[in-house]
């Protein structure tokens, strides 16, 4: 276990706040130094978003994994980032993992996963609990599980705290003996003492039984009277139009019986169809569900160039989640309204409106409202120069295709997936210097992703359709940047 210095790193990342580098976003969270991952612990106390998330200070490789911490009131001024909570003792040595926070008696709880690996690598996980204190540190608490549960191997973490019946409760994420990965379910008896109710049976409408052999950083909603099973799921084969990434993230939505511990769901759904998204965490404040994802993808490190640059990955913009007739739909939080600077005109050759172009500054803002007429194939180009990243759709076929082979560093290739258009096309996308997030057909599907532009050229976004559009109404912000405090 490396010594972590809580005041050398704090001081350190003051330094590198504002950022300097072209690569760096100007409204998506990230560090200046070190590798971040998964959202973590978040919760709304005392008036503050608290936004936790996994980061190796030490480096841009996967060790060292403690918690930064940053708090917000309206998602647009942040507290300058700081260190939280990172391995001190043998339960955590091998990192302090992900997990949840909740407000119990007025104080910000955390629920984490201490892992510890002995000499042959086997894992000791365990589930422990926290609390925030005002210094800003997390203060390490009781265990509420001291290790794996019989049947299950020590892929055994990511606990999120859901109520239900007026009780306490959470989901670990986890992998039997025979490698099929699931959740469990805990619940709290009295004060302070778990008690495992066992698998949440989920009675897949998949292929066969076994759905993925580890599933990661699991969430349990309530919208209304529908329940819904987030969760990441690994080892997925890569279909057609679905399941494209290394490791997908998405829900199952129906109803779960604590009584039966079963789920009765529909298909799993992706809850993004971008490059870069993975271990979601979602939590709810006044009836909205706000999600905030990672930017970034285990196991790829090499798609991702900043590393050379001493820092790896982003948190996505926080999103609200609607669910409606089974299916999720996601919009920017309302409060990044307020990055809007100015709004800028957009080219729309009105001859043809076969062609539409705006010129995109540091950070952008786009919405275009299309109704097709006669155009069947549309493309949403991003042209940094000589490089490009496209948005391909086809009316016909139904299908969007995101191509980065355009792109000459970083990750490249594409992405498939349905999507439907009528008459009417909406595409809404913010563009930041290196995080892309797209929102679809009024939220009904997302995709968030990295380009890394060699050169220092502002983006030109270009829409080409191959026949006229009927008409197009578009805006064009100039986006602010994220501000620390
Ligand atoms: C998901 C994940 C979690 C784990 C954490 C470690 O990206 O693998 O399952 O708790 O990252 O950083």
């Amino acid at each position: 276990m490396i010594e972590i210095n809580k005041k050398e790193i704090d001081a350190k990342v003051r330094e590198g706040i504002p950022f300097q580098h072209r690569w760096h976003n100007r409204f998506h969270l990230e560090m200046p130094f070190g590798l971040i991952n998964d959202p973590n612990g978040l919760a709304f106390h005392n008036g503050e978003y608290h936004i936790f998330y996994q980061w190796n200070p030490l480096g841009c490789v996967h060790k060292n994994k403690s918690w930064g911490h940053v708090h917000t009131r309206d998602f647009v001024n942040y507290s300058m980032p700081e260190l939280a909570m990172w391995p001190t003792d043998e339960h955590d040595k091998d990192g302090c993992y992900s997990g949840c926070g909740f407000v119990d008696n007025d104080t910000l709880r955390v629920f984490y996963t201490c892992n510890a690996k002995d000499e042959n690598g086997v894992r000791t996980p365990a589930q422990r609990l926290g609390t925030l204190r005002s210094d800003g540190t997390i203060r390490k608490e009781e265990i509420a599980v001291p290790t794996n549960e019989k049947g299950y191997t020590g892929h055994f973490r990511d606990p999120y705290v859901f109520y239900r019946r007026g009780k306490r409760y959470f989901v670990l994420g986890a992998q039997t003996e025979d490698e099929r990965g699931c959740v469990l379910v805990y619940e709290e008896e009295s004060e302070g003492k778990w008690r495992f109710l066992g698998e949440l049976k989920t009675k897949m409408t998949e292929v066969d039984e076994k759905f993925g052999y580890m599933w990661e950083c699991p969430g349990l909603l309530k919208f209304g009277t529908h329940d819904v099973l987030l969760c990441c799921p690994q080892g997925l084969e890569a279909r057609e139009y679905k399941y494209q990434n290394l490791y997908q993230s998405g829900y199952f939505a129906g109803h779960v019986s604590l009584d039966s511990m079963e789920m009765y769901h529909g298909r799993f759904q992706e809850l993004d169809k971008g490059f870069d998204f993975y271990a979601p965490q979602v939590f709810n404040h006044e009836g909205r569900h706000i999600l905030i994802g990672w930017m970034g993808m285990p196991d790829r490190d090499a798609d991702y160039p900043t590393g050379e640059q001493g820092w790896m990955y982003s948190l996505t913009m926080p999103r609200v989640l609607t669910l409606r007739q089974g299916h999720i739909y996601s919009h920017p939080a309302k409060e990044l309204r307020a990055l809007r600077i100015q709004e800028t005109a957009m080219d729309i050759d009105a001859s043809e409106t076969k062609q539409i172009t705006a010129e995109l500054g540091e950070g952008a803002e786009v919405l275009l409202d299309i109704t097709l007429g006669a155009a069947q194939e549309l493309d949403f180009e991003l042209i940094y120069g000589l490089e490009k990243l496209v948005f391909h759709y086809d009316r016909r076929t139904q299908l969007m295709t995101i191509d980065r082979d355009g792109m000459k560093l970083g990750g490249r290739g594409k992405r498939q997936f349905k999507l439907y258009a009528e008459e009417n096309f909406s595409f809404h996308l913010f563009v930041d210097r290196t995080a892309i997030e797209a929102f679809f057909q009024h939220g009904d599907e997302t995709a968030t992703l990295f380009v890394f532009p060699e050169k220092n050229i502002l983006p030109e976004l270009r829409l080409i359709s191959d026949k006229p559009m009927e008409s197009v109404t578009g805006r064009v912000w100039e986006l602010d940047s994220f501000r620390f405090f």
